[in-house]
């Protein structure tokens, strides 16, 4: 049967005519399948892919460039887990992408494989929970030195390095606070000092900063968030040269055994498509919001890199190309607040997780997270709490229309 099915394309980006990056959101190399023709991505779920004997190494040292195939094992890579690598490399401008089963694989992946016993671990003294935990609870045990430095300080960190000190991990804005880290600068003093810097970029996304482009060696996504956006999908990813992503895909993202599924790849790259209108909504939504917060004679404080009283606002706009999704908040009594969300809002929800497409709302008390995870004191402590006093609500913005969020926090915030 005669069949009209184009003929294959070149999946490389072309440096001559480069996309924006809107678009690249929704394609990322990728093109009508060559034997059907489809335009969505098919989706590979094959463990395994049959290969030429004796051109592959048995080892998982062979698996440092997969940019070419054949792919072998789904645990080593998978043609529609290596699709979304593309497309998030393509994304962050960067040669090459490591996906993981979830973000905290990503941290984890990154640590293991660029610190041995010995060496010295800087970190945001305010960062994702599991990757705070992880570094200052389960590394130290592995003869790994880790400091906790408020990363906003740049005179801090430059007082942390120490001869041995070989990785500066950051997160901008951090979660719970909303706090900046300026990028730039602090990829220079790295550099300067030859320390390798990784960023979790998960609040900001492509779509707002590109760390890589202000000097950093590597970003991490939770694709869990913004990324995928939909909240049915676990995963995770980082992001940088050929040369670092080869080194941890071939130690940890082989050994942590934490491959991400074919299937979850698959969503990812679907909810991708649709990154830049979602951000762009949120941004909007949440700008509206936070000024309707920032009103309300109930609410004590709102952080949100939107408003101009953010601690950072210059810093904000020379890093974010918007102000993002999420707010924090203030109020007193807020465990009767809390309970009230959970009784009364109609749109949003009261529950753990960010970035997806509905709106959602959660206490973090400051003695609560002083006791399970920072155990702050002194100038870090303060700093913590001028950003979220004894505690923040923090509110995922989602893409309803802000009428009916408002009504929600109305609702809430009532008597
Ligand atoms: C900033 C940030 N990084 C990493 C993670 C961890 O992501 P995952 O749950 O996909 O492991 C989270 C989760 O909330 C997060 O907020």
């Amino acid at each position: 049967m005669k069949t009209h099915l184009p003929p294959k394309q070149i999946t490389a980006v072309d440096p001559q005519h480069p996309m924006h990056p809107a678009t690249r959101a929704l394609d990322g190399g990728l093109r009508p399948d060559p034997i059907t023709g489809a335009i969505a991505p098919s989706i590979s779920m094959s463990v395994n892919n049959v290969f030429t004997p004796g051109g592959s190494s048995f080892s998982a040292d062979g698996v440092g460039d997969l940019t070419d195939l054949p792919y072998l094992y789904a645990r080593w890579t998978n043609p529609t887990v290596r699709d979304l690598e593309r497309r998030l490399a393509s994304l962050e401008s960067a040669e090459d992408a490591l996906a993981t089963a979830t973000g905290v694989a990503a941290i984890a992946a990154t640590f293991l494989s660029l610190l041995k016993s010995g060496d010295h671990l800087i970190i945001s003294d305010v960062c994702y929970a599991g990757a705070y935990e992880l570094a200052t609870r389960i590394l130290p045990g592995f003869g790994i030195e880790v400091t906790p430095v408020n990363l906003s300080n740049l005179d801090a960190l430059k007082a942390a390095l120490r001869p041995n000190t070989k990785l500066i991990h950051a997160e901008s804005p951090c979660n719970p606070l909303l706090r900046l880290t300026d990028l730039a600068a602090l990829a220079e003093i790295a550099k300067a000092a030859g320390v390798i810097t990784s960023v979790d970029s998960t609040l900001a996304t492509p779509v707002i900063t590109q760390p890589l482009s202000h000097g950093f060696d590597l970003v991490i996504h939770s694709l869990t968030k913004f990324m995928n956006g939909h909240g049915d999908a676990l995963g995770g990813a980082v992001i940088g040269s050929k040369e670092l992503i080869s080194r941890i895909r071939a130690s940890s993202g082989v050994y942590l055994g934490a491959a991400l599924s074919a299937q979850n790849a698959w969503l990812i790259l679907r909810g991708i498509d649709t990154l830049f209108p979602r951000l762009r909504t949120a941004s909007e939504n949440a700008m509206q919001l936070a000024a309707y917060l920032q009103a309300h004679p109930k609410v004590l404080a709102v952080t949100y890199p939107g408003l101009a009283n953010h601690p950072q606002r210059d810093l904000a706009a020379r890093q974010m190309t918007l102000p993002g999704g999420m707010i924090t908040f203030q109020t007193a009594d807020p465990e009767a607040v809390s309970q009230k969300m959970a009784a009364r809002f109609r749109v949003m929800h009261y529950a753990f997780s960010l970035g997806h497409q509905r709106s959602i709302c959660v206490h973090i008390g400051t003695d609560d997270i002083m006791a399970s995870t920072y155990r702050m004191t002194g100038e870090s402590l303060a700093d913590y709490k001028r950003f979220a006093g004894e505690g923040v609500f923090r509110l995922s913005v989602g893409l309803e229309d802000v009428r009916d969020l408002i009504e929600d926090l109305d609702r809430a915030l009532a008597d």
